[in-house]
């Protein structure tokens, strides 16, 4: 844990990934590779701060992209294996895809009978999405097997034969799910795939598994994953998670910039925006964990948030603090490296917070500051 003194040397707003905290994910991830048959990519879609690439293109087999730019920082930076699926492809943007990308997933055969032709001119493998009609997930908004789902095939889509050029599957139905809806997965693509498993080659489980989560059974992930491949050894394994690589691996660090207090509780306005800089809070919901904070007991002092932005729901609370707050204390908001950076917006013209590196020699980074010009160039 970072002391005040140490705190103090990193401006305010500012994201802050730990490289200690990184590598021992990665460590996780290693052992799983090492000791599964299983390949791992990191999906851009859920982080995509290219300064900690060379941190993970040592252990990690490449990175997965959903669109040309992710597919172009993948080439550029990450370098290895680099795995393209989109919802929908741009006409435009495939004959850009197909040299940078080792394999490109189709989301539905319509697309993929418009565009194979195009992937003759490149050496990627052409693979579908399937819907595996089974997600643990209970947020609809994050659930992609919910009835009527526009993502991935159907088993009952399928003819008897994949179309020609067709060499693997993708499945993607988790989110931060354990081993146990792993298992689940593999065993429902088995019931409903079973036939075409012969026919490819590879096999993407998409993301969700959240591998560096403390109660995680990695043990048991391994046992699943040796096990799938003992019955289908002709398969390559491949997953591409993005939550679990950076999963709490940083930080966001803010300053209380006013207090108002009402008869309930004190507004605390803050220097970053739910909206703007952590949407999953409000999105999913979730409550984040704030460093030295804890859950309102009776008798405390009782703190609602309040993001920069003046969109009305931008608040989240309520919190409690072993000191009353003051003017220019700064809060630290826990685990802020997944879906938080690729996500944010400039809405209301708020200061996006600067990037930094808390370095394994416990001094820090500035990577990126953001500044007036880079909200004006997105306007015109
Ligand atoms: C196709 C696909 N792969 C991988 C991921 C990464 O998932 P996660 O960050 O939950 O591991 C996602 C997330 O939405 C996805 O849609």
């Amino acid at each position: 844990m970072l002391t005040e003194a140490q705190l103090n040397q990193i401006p305010s707003p500012c994201y802050v990934m730990e490289a200690a905290k990184l590598a021992h994910n990665l460590s996780i991830f290693e052992r799983v590779q090492n000791e599964a048959p299983v390949e791992v990519m990191l999906a851009l879609k859920g982080f995509a701060l290219f300064h900690s690439f060379p941190l993970m293109r040592s252990v990690l087999a490449g990175a997965s992209a959903s669109s040309l730019w992710e597919a172009q920082l993948a080439a550029e930076e990450f370098g290895k294996e680099v795995h393209v699926y989109a919802p929908a492809y741009r006409a435009q943007d495939l004959p850009a895809i197909v040299p940078l990308a080792t394999h490109i997933t189709f989301n539905s055969l319509t697309q993929y009978e418009r565009f194979a032709p195009l992937l003759a001119q490149g050496q990627a493998k052409a693979g579908l999405r399937i819907n595996p009609e089974y997600s643990p997930v209970q947020t609809a908004l994050y659930n992609p097997c919910v009835p009527g789902s526009r993502l991935g095939v159907r088993a009952k889509q399928l003819g008897e034969k994949l179309p020609p050029g067709i060499t693997g599957f993708l499945s993607h139905n988790l989110c931060e799910s354990d081993s146990f809806a792993l298992e689940k997965t593999l065993s429902q693509i088995e019931q409903l795939f079973g036939p075409w498993l012969e026919q490819i080659h590879w096999l993407n489980l998409g993301g969700g598994h959240l591998m560096t989560r403390q109660d995680y059974q990695v043990d048991h992930a391994i046992q699943v994953l040796q096990a799938f491949n003992q019955r289908h050894p002709h398969l390559r394994l491949i997953l591409e998670p993005g939550s679990a690589i950076v999963w709490e691996t940083g930080f966001l660090v803010s300053t209380v910039e006013d207090l108002i207090p009402t008869p309930d509780f004190t507004h605390v306005m803050l220097d970053v925006s739910f909206t703007a800089h952590m949407p999953d809070c409000l999105e999913m919901p979730y409550q984040p964990r704030i460093r030295g904070s804890h859950l309102p007991q009776t008798g405390d002092l009782c703190y609602r948030l309040g993001g920069s932005s003046c969109l009305a729901g931008d608040f989240l609370g309520d919190y409690a603090f072993a000191q009353p707050l003051q003017i220019g204390d700064r809060l630290i908001f826990e685990d802020m490296m997944h879906y938080t950076l690729v996500k944010t917006t400039m809405f209301n013209g708020v200061p996006h917070p600067a990037i930094g590196l808390w370095q394994i020699d416990n001094t820090f980074k500035l990577w990126r500051e953001f500044t007036y010009q880079d909200y004006r160039s997105r306007m015109g």
